[in-house]
């Protein structure tokens, strides 16, 4: 029963919380290998207060893996991951590279996990805001039928990797070190990850801009959640907006539905949906905030109302924690699947 796990990608962001999410679940581990590229080869992590020593990751490095968890981007992943499947082993992907293959199971176990036995040596795990949001929008879909939303995020600095985690650090410590005033937070703050400064600022890009004025990362929501959701005619106009946050992505959801929905019958379904906590009350300023959900494997809901744009309208603001229900927690909920 017990498997040997591999991560590609072990340092960073996604990796270390991979490795966290196998001890904390109990995951039957016979063997890990930790892997990234040759600065961290020869470091050692913890895994259940053991120190494990980084490999320099290489197409040999999968002899005898059973499972290996991939968190290295989508280049990486496009290069290893054939070489992880032909030494036998089943690859679960974090990045973009296979989520629209037609080849490939794309999985919230909450919401398809049954598409993960479809596999043939490759499952992919959905785009991080895609995750979250899917956790409160696919019950209400299942219940109410969801044609269109129209959403914006509020992306934390970790879903970009630990150099992005580091920025926005960097740059406040900068700030607070100068003792400035706070309208000489100018655009001065020294930015290698992002196109601007982060630190007191909102970057209303996340990713790259396709020719239709969208990012790539806007349309994954559309995208992956016709393929996660199974409803093909499913639409999403989302606006991705990067946050001074270090971690957990907010989203603000207004979305459509074919049947009427009230209020109290969405709170019902929200309320019994798995994997995912109502926080709603509003008179007392009771909502999800990313502070609060961070390190948490549930997403939350709240700021339940009737949209008042839309016949049969729901607006929502749903919040998780994107290193683990958006990546990591999901790759190991794939792999307890397997
Ligand atoms: P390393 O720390 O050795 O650079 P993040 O998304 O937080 O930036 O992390 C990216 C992860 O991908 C890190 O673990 C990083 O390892 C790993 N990585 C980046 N480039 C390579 C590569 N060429 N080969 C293997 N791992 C890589």
């Amino acid at each position: 029963m017990s498997k040997h796990v591999a991560i590609v990608g072990a340092t960073g962001a996604v990796g270390v919380e991979m490795i966290q999410c196998l001890e904390r679940r109990g995951f039957p581990v016979r063997e890990l290998t930790l892997l990234a590229s040759a600065r961290s080869a020869g470091k050692k992590l913890k895994y259940k207060g053991a120190d494990i020593t980084i490999k320099y990751l290489t197409p040999e490095s999968f002899a005898g893996v059973d499972i290996a968890l991939f968190s290295a981007g989508g280049g990486i992943s496009k290069e290893y991951a054939p070489h992880a499947v032909n030494a036998g082993a089943i690859v679960v992907d974090n990045s973009s590279a296979f989520r629209i293959d037609p080849d490939v199971p794309l999985v919230v176990p909450e919401v398809n996990g049954a598409d993960a036995k479809n596999h043939k040596g490759i499952i992919a795990n959905p785009n991080c805001s895609t995750a979250i949001t899917l956790m409160a929008l696919y019950p209400l879909h299942k219940a109410f039928g969801c044609s269109r939303v129209f959403a914006s995020t509020y992306q934390a600095v970790s879903g970009t990797g630990a150099q992005a985690i580091e920025e926005l650090a960097a740059q406040s410590r900068q700030w607070a070190a100068e003792d400035r005033a706070w309208d000489a937070a100018a655009l001065d703050l020294e930015s290698k990850v992002y196109p601007y400064q982060i630190a007191f600022n909102v970057l209303p890009q996340v990713d790259s801009f396709l020719d239709t004025g969208y990012t790539k990362e806007e349309m994954k929501m559309e995208n992956e959640g016709r393929k996660i959701m199974h409803h093909p005619t499913f639409r999403a106009s989302v606006t991705c907006v990067r946050v001074p946050v270090f971690r957990a992505h907010s989203i603000a959801v207004s979305a459509e539905f074919d049947k009427p929905i009230s209020v109290a019958a969405a709170r019902e379904v929200l309320a019994a949906a798995p994997g995912l906590d109502l926080i709603d009350d509003p008179a007392s300023s009771k909502y999800p905030l990313p502070l609060h959900v961070a390190g948490r494997d549930n997403c939350a809901v709240g700021r339940i109302r009737k949209d008042c744009a839309m016949e049969n309208g729901l607006s929502f603001w749903v919040v998780g924690d994107q290193l683990l229900k958006g990546a990591a927690l999901n790759a190991v909920q794939i792999a307890e699947l397997l």
